[in-house]
């Protein structure tokens, strides 16, 4: 797996799960920094999607991850950052294949629709799969023109 660099980010609807992504990349030994919010206090989402979308698409961090209520809200700010490929996920198996297909930049996930166990593994799906290239490298350089 390459050397990952992990942004992280969050609004209160996903605060709790934030917090267990983080204790999970430790435990993988993986870099992270953590964007916010830093409490469950509400807040905006696109304040913190948009830090952790800036911080990718500068290349200060390979990959981001970003959490809200529903993940949609994080997502859609994200994916206005040029460079982005947000993916809202809630299945192992399109975590996996946005990252072989889209070259995924960036997770985003509900904490209001995924149970932790099921993040978890969605997460691991996510940071494991390699990109394919090939066609699809062809497809995704259509998206920006
Ligand atoms: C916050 O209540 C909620 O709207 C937010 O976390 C997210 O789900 C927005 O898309």
């Amino acid at each position: 797996m390459e050397n990952l660099s992990i942004a992280i980010g969050c609004d209160h609807g996903g605060f709790e799960l934030k917090q267990k992504v983080m204790e999970h990349l430790k435990s993988r030994n993986i870099e992270f920094k953590d964007f916010g919010t830093f409490s469950k206090d509400s807040c905006d989402y696109p304040i913190y999607a948009r830090a952790v979308a800036e911080a990718v698409a500068d290349g200060c961090y390979k990959r981001g991850i970003i959490i809200c209520g529903t993940g949609i809200g994080v997502s859609i700010v994200a994916n206005k950052v040029k460079g982005i490929r947000a993916s809202l996920c809630s299945d192992t198996f399109s975590a996996r294949l946005t990252r072989m297909h889209n070259d995924s930049n960036i997770l985003c996930m509900g904490e209001r629709v995924v149970g932790a166990g099921l993040a978890l593994d969605i997460v691991d799906a996510w940071l494991d799969a390699e990109f394919e290239g090939g066609r699809h490298q062809r497809r995704i350089d259509m998206i920006e023109g």
